[in-house]
């Protein structure tokens, strides 16, 4: 199974600030929406406060990592109390993403096999980060730069990273 990672990230890896994301960038939430339907998600329990009003996000599996054990699971959703949990939970599964917040990408990085990242090119106030990476260990296979615009207060670009 290939674990991916997909995340958005400023120039100084800022993820967040006050458990939201720093921007609004409809072309990343498609690109976020177009890897991941179909497929299972695994994110902290904060990052799944943080969205959808509580909800899970429609057409894919989500598993929210807690370490409480009473965490009640939100409908539809799964529960892990590991990240070698959530994996072994989908041992049947072509592809599995992890999708945030910052102690899960600090958790998952070592495992990962592919990294989607959107390179936000800002700096902007963060509380959270994204863990940085050797670079000596990841390989860029790809790159799609955009501008911004008037739906898009920042250009970024799309890239796509394989572990050596
Ligand atoms: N830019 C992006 O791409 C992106 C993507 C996702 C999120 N974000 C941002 O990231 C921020 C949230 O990140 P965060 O680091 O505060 O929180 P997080 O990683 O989303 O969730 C942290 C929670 O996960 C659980 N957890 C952590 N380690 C665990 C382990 N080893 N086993 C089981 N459960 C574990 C704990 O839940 P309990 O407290 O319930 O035990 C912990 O409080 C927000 O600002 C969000 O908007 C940004």
């Amino acid at each position: 199974m290939k674990l991916s990672i997909l995340a958005a990230i400023d120039r100084n890896y800022g993820i967040g600030k006050d458990n939201a994301l720093l921007w609004h960038l409809p072309a990343d939430l498609r690109f976020f929406k177009t890897k991941t339907t179909g497929h299972t998600i695994i994110m902290g329990r904060n990052t799944f406060e943080s969205i959808g009003g509580g909800k899970p996000l429609p057409n894919r599996t989500t598993i929210i990592l807690t370490k409480n054990p009473h965490y009640n699971a939100p409908e539809n959703c799964k529960i892990a109390h590991s990240l070698q949990h959530a994996i072994d939970m989908c041992a049947n599964k072509d592809e599995l993403f992890i999708c945030g917040g910052a102690q899960i990408y600090a958790l998952a990085l070592p495992l990962v096999h592919t990294m989607y990242i959107t390179h936000v090119h800002a700096t902007l106030q963060a509380d959270t980060f994204f863990p940085k990476w050797n670079p000596n260990e990841w390989k860029k296979v790809s790159e799609t730069h955009c501008d911004a615009d008037e739906k898009h207060a920042y250009s970024y670009t799309f890239a796509e990273y394989i572990k050596y």
